[in-house]
């Protein structure tokens, strides 16, 4: 007999024969009739029984142990309860030490840290298990839209020979004698990749940041979803191609994921199109108006950023925005200059909270080399990248976008950290 999943019983006929197996998540032995609950990666159901023999056997468990059981569909006595199962064989296939660190019942609230710490126990909620498979269809479903478009998913190397993003946020290592790094991002390869004529490349995967923050929004290590395409007319073909991207996936979530969403309770608002495009200057104008004093030149800080964002959504109805033509001075190396200040660079912004940063690129040789000694910059930590803008690069851009700053976002989270599976930041390295 094939094994079934919770969810599965209810819609099964009654009086069908079924196996299931998972978690026993609560253990009820009334002396001539014993209820156990079920539960699996999908939910969980009610076993029952009154055989003795059984019962008997019941009397080895332990909440968390994992078991198998076989048994009849039948319908439960309690009005809400749909169907459950009538045991008919049951076996522990694994047994729980019986002191649980942390409540498993769901009736003492156990704080994020000590979680972290029991993760693997913290994931069997079914509202963490919700959270993970709606990331997965999240990742899903911008790889379908990206192939579909005919994007090549790239592979870059973790380990590199410099930073892309600014030394400060550097993790170093020894590198067979030689100092080497762990990626900040995929820009540099990207890039390359676009002189190679790739013409539209992405890729979802780690980069390291040596990040001291202490916040809901920063990890050390996150998932980075960086995207970049050749032969564009400028920045604003990248923000439309996040915009429909956005779309996209979100409409996707709301409808093939609602039971997750359910169970969440959430109900995902689609952004109006074309998302506002605020610039940096008219930015700080708004901020400036509720006597936020910013000098051009200055990040918009992590509560300025906030506060930018109920702003925009009270003037334009949306969670959805782009801040363009940010200064220079505050973006990498890499980016386009858009006259003397500023830059052709862009952040998407959703929930107060900045998603993804991007912008057109400087490709012309002469102009790259000396926006690297601008910045402060050896050459030679960039010489295979910039020799790569000899020989042929067409126009292009491209964005990075953290997927867990994302499912944060959408999901309505606290925290990143309950986005991520084994979150790492300055104080965790473990499990
Ligand atoms: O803004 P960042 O640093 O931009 C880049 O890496 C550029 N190469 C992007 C480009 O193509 N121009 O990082 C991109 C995104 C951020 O917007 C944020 O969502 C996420 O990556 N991110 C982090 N997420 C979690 N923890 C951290 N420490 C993060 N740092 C960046
Ligand atoms: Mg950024």
């Amino acid at each position: 007999m094939e094994r079934i999943y919770s969810s599965e019983v209810q819609k099964a006929k009654v009086g069908s024969s079924v196996e299931l197996a998972g978690w026993a998540s609560a253990i009820k032995l009334l002396g001539k009739i014993a209820f156990v609950r079920l539960r699996d990666r999908e939910g969980d159901v009610q076993l029952v029984t009154s055989d003795k023999k059984l019962i008997t056997s019941l009397r080895d468990l332990t909440h968390e142990s994992v078991i198998q059981v076989k048994g009849k569909v039948r319908k439960s006595k309690l009005k809400v309860g749909g169907n459950e199962i009538e045991l008919q064989k049951f076996e522990i296939l694994s047994k729980a030490d019986p002191n649980l660190p942390i409540d498993m019942s769901g009736k003492i609230p156990t704080d994020l840290s000590k979680r972290l710490n029991w993760r693997v126990l913290d994931l069997r909620d079914t509202k963490r298990t919700a959270i993970f498979k709606l990331r997965s269809a999240i990742n899903y479903y911008i790889r379908e839209y990206l192939q579909q478009n005919n994007f090549i998913e790239m592979q870059t190397p973790k380990l590199v020979g410099s930073g892309a993003e600014g030394g400060a946020t550097l993790f170093s290592l020894d590198y067979y004698g030689k100092k080497a790094y762990l990626s900040q991002s995929q820009q540099l390869y990207k890039q390359m990749l676009l002189a190679a004529g790739l013409d539209k490349v992405y890729e979802i995967g780690p980069t390291f940041r040596a990040e001291n923050s202490h916040t809901a929004r920063h990890l050390a290590e996150f998932t980075h979803f960086d995207f970049e395409m050749a032969f564009i007319k400028d920045e604003n073909d990248i923000m439309k191609l996040i915009e429909d991207l956005f779309i996209y996936t979100t409409t996707k979530l709301n409808t093939h994921n609602k039971k997750e969403l359910q169970i969440l309770k959430l109900n995902i608002e689609l952004p109006k199109v074309p998302f506002p495009r605020v610039t940096y200057a008219d930015a700080l104008k708004m901020l400036a108006k509720e006597g936020i004093k910013l000098k051009v030149g200055e990040d918009i800080g992590t509560e300025d950023e906030k506060k930018l964002g109920e702003l925009v959504e009270k003037k334009y109805k949306t969670k959805a925005y782009f801040i363009t033509k940010f200064p220079y001075v505050i973006k990498p190396f890499y980016i386009m200059k858009d006259g003397k200040t500023f830059s052709r660079a862009f952040d998407f912004e959703y929930n107060g909270e900045e998603l993804a940063s991007g912008g057109q690129r400087e490709h012309n040789y002469e102009k790259l080399t000396s926006q690297i000694k601008g910045k402060g910059l050896k050459l030679n930590d960039f010489e295979d990248y910039l020799n790569t803008f000899k020989f042929g690069i067409p126009a292009h851009g491209g964005f990075g976008l953290g997927i867990d700053r994302l499912v944060k976002n959408l999901l309505n989270l606290d925290n990143i950290r309950e986005a991520v599976l084994f979150p790492r930041d300055p104080e965790r390295l473990s499990p």
